[in-house]
């Protein structure tokens, strides 16, 4: 199940793998830290990762199997210890450093700042590039705000008087508003109740689908899981070891995969596999 590797080492983004169809190609990617009198820590080794244009491709894995520092990667916030990463054909680093914004992130804890208002925590990014007018930036942040669904009232709240759902809307917001054309969510229904996690789940599928976005998601939920992924891919043993569909990936033998698709919580996920995705119950 292993995808074969096509790219040509030699050449960089230009000849990586299958061009225009990928938004992001990983390549013989190692990462491992160091810290002084201990084992260096390898957390990536050899991982390979095609994500499509157009695609919602959920990474699965164990707690500390790298799915975060693998988001951040992808970002150009870390680099790796050896490998390519490559996004629309370039190294996430050069895409920041030029502030060419082609990848939005939701972060695991939401992590609003706090002494700024909804506005202006929207509107960060684009302030700091320091080209736009105030006015065209608060526009712009307005925009965001109703795009994931809260009114015009909660502009000028401090993020202390949002609830969980709200806050994630916010972030959310905050990660559209460079237009980024890829957009990474790290475990973006976590400690949300069923309700706000199936409301929030119902926002990024029109938002996917609107907006024709490319989105990687981190997730424990199952539900969320199966109920917006086009595929899945799953990391154990420091790699990728099976990208597929929910039923390409749960019939692979790996033991973390039959654990944790096929066990107890697995058996209700797996059975909405079989209903179509709107009626797909929590
Ligand atoms: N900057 C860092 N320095 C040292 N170790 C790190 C660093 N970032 C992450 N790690 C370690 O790498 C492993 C993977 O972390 P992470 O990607 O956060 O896991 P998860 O899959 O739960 O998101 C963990 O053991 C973590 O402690
Ligand atoms: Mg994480």
């Amino acid at each position: 199940m292993t995808e074969p590797i096509v790219s040509s080492p030699q050449n960089g983004g230009a000849a990586a793998g299958g061009g225009d169809s990928n938004a992001v190609e990983i390549r013989k990617l190692w990462t491992v830290f160091k810290s002084p009198g201990r084992e260096p820590q390898v957390v990536h080794k050899d991982l390979d990762l095609d994500i499509h244009r157009g695609e919602v491709l959920s990474l699965v894995g164990g707690s500390g199997t790298g799915k975060t520092v693998l988001l951040r990667q992808i970002l150009g916030l870390e680099k790796p210890t050896r490998g390519e990463v490559s996004v629309f054909g370039a190294p996430p680093m050069e895409l920041s450093a030029a502030g060419a914004a082609k990848v939005g992130m939701l972060f695991q804890r939401g992590a609003l700042f706090s002494a700024f208002n909804v506005l202006d925590n929207i509107a960060f990014a684009l302030r700091e590039l320091k080209v736009l007018p105030d006015e065209l930036i608060r526009d712009a942040a307005m925009v965001r705000l109703q795009m994931v669904g809260l009114g015009p009232e909660h502009a000028h709240k401090m993020p202390s008087a949002l609830s969980g759902g709200m806050i994630k809307r916010v972030a959310l917001a905050r990660a559209l508003i460079m237009d980024a054309p890829l957009l990474l969510l790290d475990e973006p229904t976590a400690g949300l109740d069923p309700e706000s996690a199936d409301d929030f789940c119902d926002l990024l599928r029109s938002l996917h689908r609107e907006l024709g976005l490319t989105v990687v998601m981190v997730t424990h939920d199952l539900d969320t899981l199966f109920d917006l992924s086009t595929r899945i891919a799953v990391l154990a043993d420091q790699h990728v070891v099976v990208t597929g569909t929910a039923a390409e990936v749960m019939a692979h033998p790996h033991p973390f995969i039959q654990k944790y698709f096929l066990g107890g919580r697995g058996q209700r996920a797996a059975q909405a596999l079989h209903q179509p995705p709107s009626v797909s119950g929590r």
